[in-house]
């Protein structure tokens, strides 16, 4: 999705782009992913940069859905209802104490709501909630229906995608698996945890990247919607509202290199906690069980813009965020290709940080 993003936005500023897909374009982490624009439910104290890069894309939002949805005619499921923080027991009320401390001291805007007052809000969580943070700013989209409208949009807009195209390496333009070469002034890797397996790349300029395995059910509702209109955050994942009576689960967190599949375990676990939290859960209907790979740079910031290589561009490392931060990536991806300066915001995410590390 961020590479599609990219090519649109400089299509519009009038360069000429060619995606090169190995697979099926949407098919890695975009197609697993639940869809959360949460940069404040998901803010952390040591990632305050990632927090404002978050709440610059959630600000973009409105307008990047708004235009994809003219030009493509796809309804994205963008979903305008606050987020909720749930805890369930003693232990993660005082856990979300110290969470609503961290946002208000970062200056966000949290709510803190009692039981009663959260269950107004969603009547479906059960009645053991022990206290709840209202998120008013965090929203939800459908990343599958995204990715539909950002394939409508970059053809409309003249990028030339190649799908099937594997990328053997670069070297003076891009290589391609089947021996073609092709003739490039610049060039974009956004392959999300695949990227750092690109060839040609040289190590001064490389950006180390790993994937983080996220375990992810899809169900959905044979009542229809109304269980749940927001999201709902428990301490080990969450649960996603479509608006339409499907539903999104996840995820793990789990270090295991590029493997996909599924446990007996993780699902298990997901769906425990989940009807716990909402107990009504329990009788939706399972349609989909899968897992992605997240990509993760070592500081858990992704690699924006430019780097130590004149026209190579980075566009990777997007972790928990990467449908979030795709309005503001492909913005400041295009703004690097176009040879403008970046704006302050984008310093801490220049990929030469990581200059000879991956070495
Ligand atoms: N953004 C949620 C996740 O990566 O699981």
């Amino acid at each position: 999705m961020i590479g599609l993003a990219v090519a649109w936005r400089a299509a519009q500023r009038g360069l000429r782009a060619v995606v090169l897909e190995r697979g099926t374009p949407g098919e890695g982490a975009s197609y697993v992913a639940a869809g959360m624009l949460a940069p404040v439910t998901e803010a952390t104290l040591v990632e305050q940069d990632v927090l404002r890069l978050g709440l610059a894309s959630a600000e973009a939002y409105p307008r990047f859905v708004e235009e994809l949805e003219q030009l493509s005619g796809i309804e994205l499921g963008y979903l305008p209802w606050s987020m909720l923080m749930i805890a369930r027991d003693r232990d993660e009320a005082e856990a979300l104490d110290r969470e609503l401390e961290l946002r208000r001291s970062l200056g966000l805007s949290v709510e803190r709501l009692r039981p009663s007052q959260a269950r107004q809000l969603e009547p479906a969580l059960a009645p053991t909630t022990r206290l709840a943070l209202e998120v008013a700013g965090d929203h939800a989209v459908d990343p599958r229906k995204l990715t539909a409208a950002l394939l409508k949009a970059v053809a409309a807009a003249g990028v030339e995608l190649r799908v099937g195209a594997q990328v053997a390496r670069l070297d003076d333009g891009v290589c391609l698996a089947g021996g073609e070469r092709l003739a490039a002034e610049q060039v974009v890797i956004a392959a999300g945890p695949w990227s750092d397996a690109v060839d040609g790349v040289p190590d001064e300029a490389r950006v180390p990247i790993h994937p983080v395995k996220g375990q992810i059910l899809r169900l959905h509702d044979p009542a229809g919607p109304g269980l749940l209109s927001r999201v709902v955050r428990m301490s080990s994942g969450y649960l996603v509202p479509r608006g339409d009576g499907r539903y999104v689960l996840g995820a793990t967190m789990e270090e295991r290199g590029f493997d996909t599949t599924v446990t007996a375990g993780a699902v298990f676990e997901l769906l425990r906690d989940a009807g716990e939290v909402v107990p009504g859960s329990s009788e939706l209907v399972i349609d989909e069980i899968t897992a992605g790979l997240r990509p993760a740079t070592p500081d858990n910031r992704p690699a924006i813009g430019p780097c130590a290589v004149p026209g190579l561009h980075w566009a990777v490392g997007h972790y928990r965020n990467g449908i979030l931060l795709a309005p503001v990536t492909a913005e400041l991806v295009v703004a690097g290709l176009m040879g403008e300066a970046l704006p302050a915001l984008a310093a801490e995410f220049s990929p030469t940080r990581f200059a000879g590390v991956a070495a």
